[in-house]
């Protein structure tokens, strides 16, 4: 339970949930549909309110002021809160003390050990992976076949993420991983609306072993191969395994494990999911699609992209930007006072949970016009100084911000460049889409979609070849 909170300016919020009679409908009801129920309090009480519930405080924003001041300005007085840390309730069951999920000075080392392996110069090199891996992955897709892009996008960055960071390639392992990762992102959501102790064997909790045995399993089996070779391959993997602290002392398996695992999960499933939403969305907006597919018929005429292709190729940057406004995987980030601080004159005090609603940012009608909108050209070189300030955080920010940006905007952008040439999907019929907010923001139910091989005009030789 937080300690309680004094304020300045009062926060505004629905009345206190005061017992487990009020606490079980409204539990329900926001489990139904979280988005949508903290949207809908957004509207009743401004952009930022709290939730009281049986004395659990809860701050929420979508205020741009307030996200800077928690996540950059007074970062040193917030640290990552339970919903991270916890050892049964929080990520860290799962990750433990890796990057995502740590405090203090252990973070602090450990980010700086991870950082040149997602350095700006040093992803350039994966951009061909990316592209291999993308091309080889849609070799088998059929003309007038509906495939789970949930599914297709989540291996294909899962397959990516292995080879790049860790030399691994993990194809027979991508259907076990992927349930895995289900299987952790259900627990993580739904574990916190759990009456029951973890010792309990609920079924949730033996599909979280089963899941965590699978991975550990895995994750062990690299890193002991890879101590036993004794190779400096010269990735993440054995930069982990190589470095050593002031003492000289190596990193131990469990924290190889926890930052492999980090790195697997924080970077396959938020990627995949940016792309999701933009099949989604292309589906949806045809005028837009066509935009795209004029820009990537004139510049790569029918060719695999390379990453010198990348800025001749910004229409298709910033169709992925203004999907991840809307549709922002990290739809919600949040930290715990370590300090009593005042921001935008509520006080806050130390132990207050404040949540970020990234979602809510992104589509707040005050700072964004017609904000519900897809529109890539709100994202063109000549409009980038319009965006609200502190509005657009796909990334979160300050120290915190995603290690992996650069990373995954070259791999959307290089995954939307090679598919969308070769192919449109829309959605099989009877299908509508829901929002499925897990760690990520997933659409509901896989996200059918049926298969079209596009003719492109300007396709060359070797593009009629590629297709053929
Ligand atoms: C579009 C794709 C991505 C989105 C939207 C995204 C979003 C985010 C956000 C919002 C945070 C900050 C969390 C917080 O402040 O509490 C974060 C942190 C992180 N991300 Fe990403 N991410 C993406 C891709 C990646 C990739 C590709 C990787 C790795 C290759 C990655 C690795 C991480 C790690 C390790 C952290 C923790 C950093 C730290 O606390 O020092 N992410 N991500």
């Amino acid at each position: 339970m937080n300690t309680p909170i004094t304020t300045h300016k009062t926060l505004p919020g629905p009345a206190p949930i005061k017992n487990i009679f009020q606490m079980l409908p409204w539990l329900g009801e926001i489990r139904k549909n979280p988005l949508t129920n903290l949207m809908s309090l957004h509207d009743q009480f401004g952009d930022t309110f709290l939730l009281n519930i049986m004395g659990d405080r809860q701050i929420w924003t979508t205020n741009p002021h307030f996200a800077r001041e928690m996540l950059v300005k007074q970062a040193a007085n917030f640290q990552k809160d339970a919903g991270y840390t916890h050892e049964h309730k929080g990520l860290a069951r799962f990750l433990g003390q890796g990057l995502l999920t740590s405090n203090g000075d252990f973070w602090k080392r450990q980010r700086k050990l991870v950082a040149p392996a997602l350095h700006t110069k040093r992803i350039e090199a994966y951009a061909q992976t990316m592209v291999d891996y993308t091309h080889d992955h849609i070799q088998d897709w059929q003309h007038g076949e509906t495939r789970s892009i949930s599914q297709e996008m989540s291996s294909l960055t899962m397959r990516i993420v292995a080879r790049t960071l860790f030399n691994l390639e993990v194809a027979d392992s991508v259907q076990m991983i992927y349930q895995a990762m289900d299987d952790l992102q259900d627990y993580a959501v739904n574990v916190q609306f759990s009456p029951f102790p973890a010792w309990l064997p609920t079924p949730m909790e033996l599909r979280a072993r089963r899941a965590t045995h699978d991975l550990a399993e895995f994750v062990y089996g690299t890193i002991h191969e890879r101590r036993a070779s004794g190779e400096d391959k010269g990735d993440l993997l054995s930069m982990l395994l190589l470095a050593e602290d002031d003492e000289g002392n190596r990193m131990t398996d469990k924290q190889a494990h926890d930052e492999i695992l980090t790195m697997l999960l924080a970077g396959h499933d938020t990627t995949a999911n940016t792309l999701n939403w933009t099949w989604y969305l292309l589906a949806q907006h045809p005028e837009i699609e066509t935009t795209l597919h004029i820009e990537l018929d004139n510049v790569l005429q029918g060719n695999l992209p390379t990453l010198a292709d990348l800025r001749r190729l910004p229409y298709t940057l910033q169709v992925i930007k203004e999907a991840v406004r809307l549709y922002p995987p990290a739809y919600s980030v949040s930290r715990e006072a370590i300090e009593d601080t005042v921001i935008n004159g509520y006080a806050i005090s130390k132990g207050s949970v404040c949540n970020l609603l990234i979602y809510g940012l992104h589509r707040d009608k005050t700072l964004w016009h017609d904000a519900d909108v897809f529109r890539p050209e709100r994202f063109a070189p000549e409009n980038e100084a319009d965006l609200p300030e502190n509005a657009y955080l796909p990334f979160g920010n300050g120290p915190r911000i995603c290690i992996g940006n650069s990373f995954a905007m070259m791999e959307a952008h290089l995954l939307l460049a090679t598919i969308a040439q070769g192919y449109e999907l829309s959605l099989a019929p009877g299908q509508s889409v829901e929002m499925q907010p897990l760690i990520t923001l997933n659409p509901k139910g896989g996200l059918p979609m049926t298969i079209q091989r596009r003719q492109t005009q300007l396709m060359s030789e070797p593009a009629a070849m590629m297709l053929a």
